[in-house]
Parts: C-alpha cells; structure tokens; sequence
C-alpha cells in the first residue's frame, strides 16, 4: 500500500505549519513538488524547499519536480466555455499526478503533497488525486491535513472577525465579483482577482480590507472605506506587480451597516 499526505502548508511563511503538519512531514519519503510555470515559481518552489529543510533538517527523504500546467485566466465570460477549459487542465493534472504515484511512490512508501494555504479552499487537489487514485489497481490511502488559508491570514492581520454577528460570509473569485450584483454583496472575500475587480463596488458603502503577499516578508495591507483607499490600492498593486512580476491578494468586501455597533455581542 501507498500513502499519500495532501499538506496545507499555509499562504506564504513557514510558521503557518501546525504540529498536524509537521507530523505528517516527518514521515513522508517522497515530496512532489509542483509548480506552475510563471514569474512567482522559483520563490513558490522556494519556500516548500525551505519548509522541507525546516522540517527535515536531517534530510532522509527525496524530491521530485514537476511543472505543472498554469491555472486558465478567466478570460471567456462564457462559463460554460471557461468550465470546459478547467475540465482540460484537471485532465492534464491528473496525467500528472498518475504518472507520478506510479512511477516515484513505490509501495509501503509515503508522500508528500504540500498545498498552499489550506487544500480544501479553491484546490481542487482533493478531488483530482482522489479520482486518480479510484482507478488505480493498487491502493493509496490519501489523507488531508488541514492548512490555514490565506482568508484566515488577511482577517487576523486586519484584527477583524471575519463574520459580523448573525451575518453569513461568502467567498468568491474575481471572475464572479465581475459579475455579481454588486448589492447582494455584504460581507464578501474575494480571491483569484485579476482585475482588481473591487472598482466595481464603489460608491456603495463598502469597506475594503485587503492583502498582498500575506504572510511574507513582503506583506502589504490596505483598509478603509473603499471609496477613499481605491486611488492608493490600485496604485499598490501596480507597484508591487511591476517591483514582484507576480502579485497574490486577497480581501474582503463589507458593506457599512447602519445599525454598526448596536448588536455587537
Ligand atoms: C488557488 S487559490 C488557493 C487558496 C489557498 N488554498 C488558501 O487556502 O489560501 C489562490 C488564491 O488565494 C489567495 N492567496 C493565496 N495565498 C495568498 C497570500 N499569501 N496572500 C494573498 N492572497 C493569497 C489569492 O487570492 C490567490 O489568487
């Protein structure tokens, strides 16, 4: 039998790592490590590298690389179009993570997925291993560790909770905030955002909370009324996108209420 560990390592620093996952990473004897290809690889690769070294000063285990194909940009407005497009690219990585459990795990060994942030959160990692791994002949036991996820990250370095009482959250990508009504949104995280498509709720009561690079040496946060901090924010990016080549945030949407303050408990 083969193991197989699915790690969330946390968005960007290895003191995300919880003992769960020290634990796990201590008994693997095979890490995969893939990365897609693009500006931010070698500092992705990086940081896994320096979590292993961490963990695993003494060394012991072995590392194989994979490239991985790049994520679809939400170009097509068309969702049927833009599903099928993320259909090819699972495809393309379950090719992967076949050839890879067949060819570098042998049996009675372990290894070693880690995952940014936490894998159960826009990582469909899960899924794609777990349809793997149901046509194989051979069993692979698969386990998930827990991360924290970079929505986690940006509400604790805002030093806010991230529902207000009673109120539901939701969690969406920047593709979906492009076309959303903007006045069904209250209490809304924002992720895989291109476009910075936060422009499109201003003049609309909303504070902005957002995050560049949480948890890195690099962080850079931005708050306020979305309608003052827009000119600041925008420029941010820019920089950081010019200075880095690559830029991940993350942030959170809240519409003021009228009644903040009364029902706090
Ligand atoms: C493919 S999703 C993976 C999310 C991850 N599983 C998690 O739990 O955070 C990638 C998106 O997560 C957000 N993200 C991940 N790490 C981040 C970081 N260090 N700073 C800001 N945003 C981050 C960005 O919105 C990015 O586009």
């Amino acid at each position: 039998m083969k193991q197989l560990y699915l790690i969330g390592i946390g968005p960007g620093h290895p003191d995300f790592l919880t003992l769960q996952a020290v634990e796990a990473m201590r008994r693997v004897d095979v890490f995969f490590l893939l990365e897609k290809a693009g500006r931010g690889k070698d500092e992705l690769i990086a940081l896994r590298r320096d979590i292993m070294h961490r963990v695993r000063p003494e060394g012991g285990y072995r590392e194989v690389s994979v490239a991985s194909p790049p994520r679809p940009r939400a170009v097509d407005r068309d969702a049927a179009a833009y599903r099928a497009i993320v259909a090819d690219w699972h495809a393309e990585k379950r090719r992967i993570f076949a050839a890879l459990l067949a060819a570098s795990l042998a049996d009675g060994q372990t290894g070693g997925l880690l995952l940014w942030g936490d894998p159960t959160l826009y990582d469909q990692t899960i899924t794609m291993v777990d349809q793997v791994v149901r046509t194989l002949p051979e069993t692979v036991a698969l386990t998930v560790i827990p991360g924290i996820s970079a929505v986690q990250v940006l509400v604790a370095r805002h030093g806010i909770p991230l529902n207000r009482v009673g109120e539901s959250i939701s969690i969406i990508t920047g593709r979906e905030a492009e076309q959303v009504d903007p006045a069904s949104v209250h209490n809304t995280v924002v992720m895989l955002d291109y476009n910075a498509s936060f422009q499109r709720f201003v003049g609309q009561g909303m504070d902005i909370y957002w995050g560049g690079y949480l948890g890195a040496d690099d962080e850079v946060l931005v708050s306020g009324p979305l309608d003052e901090v827009l000119d600041e924010l925008l420029r941010v990016k820019a920089a950081l996108r010019d200075a880095k080549g690559w830029l991940m945030d993350t942030y959170l949407l809240r519409r003021r209420a009228v009644t903040d303050g009364d029902v706090e408990d």
